[in-house]
């Protein structure tokens, strides 16, 4: 039970956004005294737990069950890559520190391979310096022509983090509340909903992935296949000629492997297709055979399919929206309250994570002083 008094922070979506934006939040109030009696609460229509192959559903809209999931820098071309890049590199340094507190968390730092039949420069530009000075992702190396798979003329190594997405976000959600965090289960029809579903709310944070009614926002389908296989112990990642993909995350903490996968924008279809889970799986057995003939791995392995997925990543035309929005009239009675936006993280919800949070605790800073001076005015008149 919520008392009456306390004031209130609504977060929006239980996703890999909304949890580490919550623990950053909490964070926040920690650090301020005079904020003590404040709590967070996320409101959710869904909420992590998910083992595929269990008859545990998700929609496909729930992005965070589905991810791979891996952190995989990609070179800083364009002003949403830029921003991207300083949001990974924060994340990168906080799965660092978080890895050194606790190792049961669902991170584990792995190889990571990327290989290209035609690399875009960008990608061949890269070195040692740049890459870890970008990313802050240690032990890159550029593959030597004997070292690639067939059919691929580039290539790099370095150390990266694989996810087991639903279970790294179970334990955000127990860290939350252990930490005091209350949970509401609700499908919002909107943002007046929100802003009245505990009492005493002082303002939102919109983490709604891909939920409301954006018209810039846009799924990118993801199909992706769990496998059973656990002869991986690295991340590899194929970029084709023709513009698709193969790649492989394994799942560690018995979570078997993914194999994907698919980047197709505004494709609606739900249900996974028999030709792309063939395409995968025959793609996936020649990186394997490669993996194998490098020798690093484990012994071959006869693998079996656990489940066919498709999700949606919640993009967003122009990037991830990070803003606070105010109410038109802040001193009508009937004002809706101010609201933090940060949704359409698109296909890098989890690589960029901490780095979000912490902008959106920077936000809450402003907003929280923002909202002392309106209190102060008030209280003079
Ligand atoms: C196949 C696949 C592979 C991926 N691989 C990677 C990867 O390797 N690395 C990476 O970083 N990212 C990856 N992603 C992307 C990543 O999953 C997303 O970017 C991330 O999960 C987005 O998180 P989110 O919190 O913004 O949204 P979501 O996880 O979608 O969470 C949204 C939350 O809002 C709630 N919600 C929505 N609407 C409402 C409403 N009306 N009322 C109440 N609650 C509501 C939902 O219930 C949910 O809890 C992948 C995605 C897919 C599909
Ligand atoms: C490499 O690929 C080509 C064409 O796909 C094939 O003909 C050849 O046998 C392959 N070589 C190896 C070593 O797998
Ligand atoms: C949570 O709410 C959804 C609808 O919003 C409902 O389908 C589901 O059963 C609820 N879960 C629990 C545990 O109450
Ligand atoms: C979504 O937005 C459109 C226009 O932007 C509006 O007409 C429609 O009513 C909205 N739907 C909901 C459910 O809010
Ligand atoms: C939250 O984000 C959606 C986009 O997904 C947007 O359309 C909606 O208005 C926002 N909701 C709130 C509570 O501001
Ligand atoms: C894979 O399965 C086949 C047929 O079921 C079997 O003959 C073979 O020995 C298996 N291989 C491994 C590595 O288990
Ligand atoms: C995966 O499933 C196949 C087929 O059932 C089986 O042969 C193999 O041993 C399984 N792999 C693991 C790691 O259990």
């Amino acid at each position: 039970m919520i008392h009456n008094s306390s004031p209130a922070i609504v977060v929006i979506g239980c996703g890999v956004i909304g949890l580490s934006s919550a623990l950053s939040l909490q964070e926040l109030l920690r650090d301020d005294p005079s904020k003590s009696s404040w709590q967070v609460v996320i409101v959710s229509k869904e909420w992590p737990t998910s083992i595929p192959g269990a008859p545990i559903p998700h929609s496909i809209e729930y992005s965070s069950m589905w991810a791979g999931a891996h952190v995989r820098p990609i070179p800083p071309t364009t002003t949403q890559l830029r921003q991207e890049g300083l949001w990974l590199k924060q994340t990168v340094s906080k799965f660092n520190s978080l890895l050194k507190a606790e190792t049961q968390i669902g991170l584990t730092l792995a190889p990571a391979i990327e290989v290209f039949e035609a690399p875009g420069d960008e990608y061949k530009a890269q070195t040692a310096e740049s890459f870890e000075a970008d990313s802050g992702l240690k032990g890159y190396r550029e593959l030597t022509a004997k070292e690639l798979p067939n059919g691929t003329t580039f290539g790099f190594e370095y150390e990266s983090y694989c996810i087991n997405s639903p279970i790294y976000c179970g334990d955000l959600l127990r860290k939350f509340i252990i930490a005091g965090g209350k949970t509401i289960n609700a499908t919002l029809r909107s943002v007046d909903e929100a802003s009245i579903i505990t009492p005493n709310v002082q303002f939102l944070v919109n983490t709604s992935g891909i939920g409301f009614n954006d018209s810039k926002v846009f799924p990118i389908r993801g199909h992706i296949v769990l496998t059973n296989s656990t002869c991986f112990d690295k991340t590899i990642t194929r970029q084709n000629l023709d513009g698709t993909w193969n790649f492989i995350i394994p799942r560690f903490f018995s979570g078997g492997t993914v194999i994907g996968g698919t980047k197709e924008p505004h494709d609606w279809r739900r249900d996974p297709d028999s030709a792309t889970c063939r395409r995968l799986l025959t793609g996936v057995e020649e990186l394997k055979q490669y993996a194998l003939s490098s020798g690093s791995l484990g012994q071959p392995e006869n693998i079996s399919v656990i489940q066919e997925i498709v999700g949606r990543r919640p993009a967003r035309e122009g990037g991830l929206r990070l803003e606070i929005e105010f109410p038109s009239n802040t001193y009508s009675a009937e004002s809706k309250l101010p609201v933090i936006h940060a949704y359409g993280a698109g296909g890098r919800g989890f690589e960029i994570s901490w780095g979000v949070a912490s902008s959106v605790s920077k936000l809450a800073k402003g907003l929280m002083v923002k909202l002392d001076q309106t209190k102060g005015r008030l209280a003079k008149l």
